[in-house]
This record gives structure tokens, sequence and C-alpha cells, in this order.
């Protein structure tokens, strides 16, 4: 099992206490991020030294320079190079770099004893302090922290070396990788499964492309993920100012409690998001909990992809299940599969991908969650009482288009108004249906209004909160406007038909039938494999 490791990062040791108590649930281990306490907390070094005794949880003494993301020498330094704590010791500190400084402090605590583990930054020799940790039985991590460009795949042979000789000084490697773009991801999974002969190591990606590798600490056979005090709880908590210490970190309760990562396993069946953005979405939180409440294994975990390719190849070395794809990758997805289903064809757009053999199968259940959408909304018995209603679609992009097939198979006639009328043309040729630009001029089209309006832009989502694409139209007939965005719950679009005595739905019920329909498919391929 891989560990919940908090990192304590608030300026006192009351304010880490209290974080640790709030937190002790959901973790398994913490680090003290000794280089971010203040000034007048390090001139206490006995209270320092002491903290290890206080803590309910195996403790890594970490003091991190500038260079390695860390604060030493910064904030909490007084004037002249001093080490604040080396100046309390009653050494002479003045004269000494902040590195010289630095060692004293550690040799200082990790005399007193106390602590699991000490983080001692690879390639800085530190001597004293290896040779006080091993005498103090402190397990020594030594850690490599790149804010550059990740590896390249071929490289990645090199750093799994680089892990391995670190190994052999019986320490624990850590490689930190800020990363960039979906294959910076991918770079790492391949150093993970290249190094996996070392039992003993820690493995991440940085930043939010990186943030599956926290999460999946297990399948990149790290020992632990680093986590921070979560948000969740009220400001006035000792440790609300607790913040996360490096970026793309996850609370710990979001670890715990959301993505069950106590309970991945080597065989738990993994599915992802692949989008650009996906720090938004629900999505996360809508299939965890299904598989939670229905007593199921399983994870899903949102991958912000700027290359789709590359995400798949690392969804196959973790050896992940499916995915749901989002903007703007739908496209792309049906592309790159090796088999699909009708419905995605038709719309030329997948939003499911199913492992298949070697390959994926593209699925579509955005269709069929907006007709079940619009069913609820208008309150049906079922999809055929559609048939023969007239239905206005506003937009002519990848969510307009499942709007448009599954409304045309449902029985729908279908007017579609696009800002490029040429793509509304083009689209309206697949179905035979009618089409125009947003202006004025299409009112004739409308005279005898539509039952049914679906707005599928991104007009009334930020930043375009208070754009109407079809601020002109009185909603002729209309018994029902329907807006595929549900952040802001009420567009101006939706606004408006309201003011008009129309009813209104926002996208929040077709996000959660197209994710009950995947959530059924993924379910499947968890347990015919
Ligand atoms: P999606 O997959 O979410 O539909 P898309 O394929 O990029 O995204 O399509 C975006 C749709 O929103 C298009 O219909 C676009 O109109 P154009 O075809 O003219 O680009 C529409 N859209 C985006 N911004 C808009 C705005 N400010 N006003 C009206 N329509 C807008």
């Amino acid at each position: 099992m891989s560990r919940i490791c908090l990192c304590l990062t608030a300026s006192t040791l009351r304010e880490n206490l209290g974080v640790l108590k709030l937190c002790r649930d959901n973790i398994d281990m913490a680090e003290l991020r000794v280089d971010l306490l203040s000034a007048s907390e390090l001139d206490r070094l006995d209270r320092l030294a002491d903290f290890p005794a206080r803590c309910p949880v195996p403790l890594v003494l970490t003091i991190r320079l500038p260079e390695d993301g860390g604060h030493w020498g910064g904030e909490n330094a007084v004037p002249g190079n001093v080490c604040p704590g080396s100046a309390a010791a009653g050494s002479a500190a003045a004269g000494r770099t902040l590195e010289e400084q630095r060692e004293e402090l550690f040799v200082h605590l990790l005399k007193k004893g106390g602590w699991a583990f000490v983080d001692l930054e690879e390639g800085r020799p530190l001597e004293r302090a290896v040779s006080a940790a091993r005498q103090s039985q402190t397990r020594i991590i030594r850690s490599l922290h790149h804010f550059g460009q990740a590896p390249e795949k071929p490289e990645a042979g090199f750093w799994a070396d680089r892990l391995k000789n670190m190994a052999s000084e019986d320490v624990i490697p850590k490689l930190a990788f800020y990363c960039r773009s979906s294959r910076d991801v991918l770079a790492l999974a391949h150093i993970a499964r290249l190094s996996s002969d070392v039992p003993e190591k820690v493995i991440l990606g940085m930043g939010e492309y990186g943030m599956p590798t926290r999460i999946l600490a297990r399948r990149m056979g790290s020992l632990w993920t680093y986590a921070f005090h979560g948000d969740s709880l009220d400001d006035d908590s000792p440790g609300a100012k607790a913040r996360p210490a490096a970026p793309g970190q996850l609370s710990a309760r979001e670890l715990d409690e959301l993505y069950r990562f106590r309970e991945i396993t080597a065989q738990t069946p993994l599915f992802g998001l692949l989008g650009n953005p996906v720090s938004h979405s629900r999505s996360p939180r809508i299939h965890n909990t299904w598989f939670r409440e229905q007593g199921l294994p399983g994870a899903y975990l949102a991958m912000r992809t700027d290359d789709v390719p590359a995400a798949l190849e690392t969804g196959r070395i973790w050896g992940m299940k499916g995915f749901s794809v989002t903007v703007p990758h739908k496209a792309k997805a049906l592309e790159l599969s090796v088999a699909s289903g009708t419905l995605a064809r038709r719309i030329g757009a997948a939003n499911t991908l199913l492992a298949e053999g070697e390959g994926w199968r593209a699925e579509n259940t955005d269709a069929p969650g907006f007709i079940a959408a619009l069913v609820e909304a208008l309150v049906l018995k079922e999809a055929s009482a559609l048939a023969g209603m007239k239905a206005l679609v506003i937009g002519a992009g990848g969510a307009a288009r499942a709007a448009v097939h599954a409304l045309d198979e449902a029985g729908v006639k279908v007017i579609i108004l696009n800002r490029t009328p040429e793509k509304a043309r083009l689209l309206a040729g697949e179905v035979g249906a009618r089409w125009g630009g947003l202006e004025q001029d299409s009112a004739a089209l409308l005279v005898n209004g539509a039952d049914i309006a679906v707005q599928t832009t991104s007009a009334g989502m930020a930043p375009m909160e208070t754009v109407n694409p079809l601020p002109w139209w009185n909603f002729r007939n209309c018994r029902l406007a329907f807006d595929m965005v549900y952040a802001p719950e009420e567009t101006v679009f939706l606004a408006r038909a309201r003011s008009l005595g129309i009813k209104t739905a926002n996208g929040l019920s077709m996000l959660q039938y197209q994710a009950a329909l995947q959530f059924d498919m993924f379910r499947k391929s968890a347990v015919t494999e």
C-alpha cells in the first residue's frame, strides 16, 4: 500500500500540530517543512527538536532550498545571511553559507532523534547530516527536483538507471518532475516502469498535468504521495492558512475519501477524464462517488491532456480500463479508436473510450444522455414522445452535433442557428435540417416557433457570462429552453426564457445522465477482464 504523507507547511509548530490532528484519519505520515517555519519558531530549537515526539505519525524532516522549490534562507532568514536556528544554538553562524547552516540544523535535529525519514537533496553531499541520520536510524530520502523540461521517453532509461544507482546506496530515491504536457507524464510513467525493480522509491509529477501520478502513486511504484491539508474546513480552523507544498498537490481528505487512495491496488480498475481544461470538471466526484456507493473497486481521475496519443499510452502503462473524453478531444478520440459504436460514428465524436485488446473502443453517451435529460425536463413517459416536435439548436460544434443527431434519431425536426452559418449548413446537411446564422434575419425560420430550444455554445459561460447568443428571439411556442451549460446554473439565455414564463433546464442533468451511461460501460469493462 502506498501511504499519504501530509506536508506540514504552516509557519508555526502549533499550527502544524493542529493541521495534523484535523487530518489524522486521512494520513499515514507527515513531512515537516522546516524551511517554511517562521524565524521566531526556528529560534526555539529545542521545541523543534521535540516535535517528532509530539507527532502522532512517522515524520520526514525536510529543509528545502529555494532552487529545490523551498524557502530556506528566504523570508525566515535574519539579515546577514545567518540561519536563525544556528544563531539560537549559540554557534557562530555569521560568515557561513546558508548550506552550512542548513546542514548544522539537520545534524542538530537528527541527533535528537525521532525522525523516521530525512530528505536530503541528491547532488548535495551533506555528509555530516548523512552520518547523523545513519546514527539515529533515520531513513534517508535522496530527492531530485526538476522544474525544467521533463525528459523525453528515450531518456527514461537514463533516469531509471539513476534511480537504481541512488537506491544502491541504501537511500530512498525520490524524483519530482514538473510536468507541462501529457508527454512529460508519459516520460514519468516510463521511468516508473523501467525502475519497477527499485522497491523503495517515490516518483511524482508536479503541476496539473502531473496530478494523476500523485493519485496513482501505487501504479508509479511510489512508497507514498504528498498531500496538503485541504481547504474544505472552515477558515478559523488551525492551519487554515496551510498551502500546497508543491504545485498539483491534492488534499489529504480528497485523496483518502474521494479517490480512496489507500484502497488502490495493482488490480483496481482505473478510469480517467481526458480534456483540457479539466480542473473544473465534476466527473471525478460523480464517478468516484458511484464506485464507492455501489461498493465497487475503482478510481477515476482527471487527466489534463494536450496530446491524446501520449495520454492513452500512459493509460496503457497504468493499465487503465477506460476514459471519459471532453473538449477539445472528442473528435480525436474517435479518430484514434480501433472500434466504435454507431452513434459515435454518426456524430463524429466520442466521449467514451474503453480498453479493447491493444486499442480503444469509442462510444458516445452524450446523445442518449441529452435525450434522457430532455425527457425528464419535459416530463415525458419516454423518448418516443419527442417524435414530431420541432427543436431549435444554437451552435454547430461538437456538443451541437450530439444534440442534432440525437434529436434527428428521436424524430424531432431541427433548425440549426450558428454564429458561422457555413458550419450550421454543413451539420444541417447531415440530417436534412434547416439552418441559418444568429442574426435576426433567421427569424423567418422561426415564424412558427419551436417546441424545444437547445443552447449548445459556450456563450453564457465564463468569460461570456453576459452573452445571450440569440437575444432577439421571443421563445415563441417554446415548451422548454435547455442550456448545456451548467456553470453558471442559469445563463442569460435561460434567464430570458424564464422571464417569459418558459420552463428551463441547464446541463447538469445531461451531465449526470451521460455519466451514468458511461459508468455502466466502465462497470462492465471492469468486470470483463
Ligand atoms: P463544443 O464541442 O463545446 O461544441 P466547439 O466544437 O468548439 O465546442 O463549438 C463551439 C460552438 O460555440 C460553435 O458553434 C461556436 O460558433 P462558431 O462555429 O461560429 O465558432 C459557438 N460559439 C462560441 N463562442 C460563441 C459566441 N460568443 N457566440 C455565439 N456562438 C459562439
